[in-house]
């Protein structure tokens, strides 16, 4: 006697029937950047059918994320000016800031922001320098200006992706103390020093200028360090925990899902957008099916919510 277990598989509607895992377009969050300036919209080279929009031309981004059924986006800012301590980050002028009242005159999509520094120091990094290095408590005072401007601009949630110690609480005791009790936050809580990122950084302009980012993103061999750094950040108040990059963190996003109960957000990056658009330009890879796959997968591994460049494409 042996299992035929070929028995489910051998027509499409019977392998639909016992389907364990399904993706909807309402599980995904899209990325939208939005860049300083009149009358912008930049494909970025190395994320092809990605652009940077200017905030007079979001609307057209907006009708395609609402005609997808795309419920929420993650808003990266990419400033005109940058300085040591981004203040461009905590205006109420900001990029970020004036595209989010735009937003929310003309659309209902969910608005996530991305709190942090790098786009906007002109030295790159996600916090502040002191004697050379990035100085974690000093930078918690900006890292809850920027989050705090956010929602007073509209921000339906607030994403810090910083990876400083203590930033949920700070932001939590601050958006509280101003009264924004229901403002969410999504906290990017085992965030690797991945390159994976590459694209992006090329997108937002935001590569350090010196060193890396593996004081405050952590080493992708671990794991235990990973579930520290969720537990910390549910402590101090985080709603919502991410595990970033995705792919190549699957085993991390499961043990997120059964080591806590909270939702768990998975990012799909940047460089695993470009790695799947490139390899299908080449014809080496079938792009539709790819992402079907990628997607798939994350969502197996105990994502609830996936941020992904590919929530627009047909599924
Ligand atoms: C900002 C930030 C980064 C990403 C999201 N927020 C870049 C980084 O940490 O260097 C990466 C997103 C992507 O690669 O798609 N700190």
């Amino acid at each position: 006697m042996f299992a035929r277990t070929r028995r489910l598989r051998q027509n499409e509607a019977i392998r639909t029937l016992v389907r364990e895992t399904r993706v909807s377009k309402e599980d995904l969050i899209y990325p939208v950047f939005v860049v300083d300036g009149k009358d912008k919209k930049e494909e970025i080279p190395s994320m092809p059918g990605v652009y940077r929009y200017s905030i007079d031309r979001l609307e057209e981004i907006l009708e395609r994320v609402e005609k997808a059924g795309i419920k929420g986006i993650m808003l990266f800012g990419i400033p005109s000016r940058k300085d040591e301590c981004a203040s461009s980050a905590y205006d109420d002028e900001g990029v970020v800031q004036r595209a989010l009242r735009r937003i929310k005159e003309i659309s209902k999509v969910y608005c996530i922001t991305d709190v942090c520094l790098c786009q906007y120091t002109s030295h790159g990094h996600c916090g502040i320098i002191r004697d050379g290095a990035v100085d974690n408590d000093a930078t918690l005072e900006y890292i809850a200006k920027v989050a705090l401007s956010h929602a007073r601009a509209g921000a339906d949630m607030v994403a810090p992706s910083d990876m400083m110690d203590g930033r949920v609480a700070r932001i939590r005791a601050v958006l509280d103390e101003k009264g924004f009790y229901y403002t969410p936050i999504m906290a990017y809580s085992a965030k690797y020093a991945s390159c994976f990122y590459g694209p992006f950084r090329e997108a937002a302009h935001s590569a350090p200028r010196f060193g890396d980012r593996k004081t405050y993103q952590m080493d992708p061999a671990n794991i235990r360090e990973a579930m520290r750094e969720i537990e910390s950040d549910i402590n101090e108040g985080a709603d919502i925990v991410m595990v970033k990059p995705a792919l190549a963190y699957l085993d991390v996003i499961r043990w997120a899902k059964d080591g806590f109960n909270v939702p768990v957000a998975a990012y799909n990056v940047s460089g695993e957008y470009s790695m799947i658009k490139a390899a299908s330009k080449m014809g080496w890879l079938d792009e539709k099916k790819a992402i079907f796959e990628v997607l798939t997968s994350i969502k197996r591994a105990g994502a609830d919510m996936i941020i992904t460049y590919f929530a627009l494409e047909d599924m």
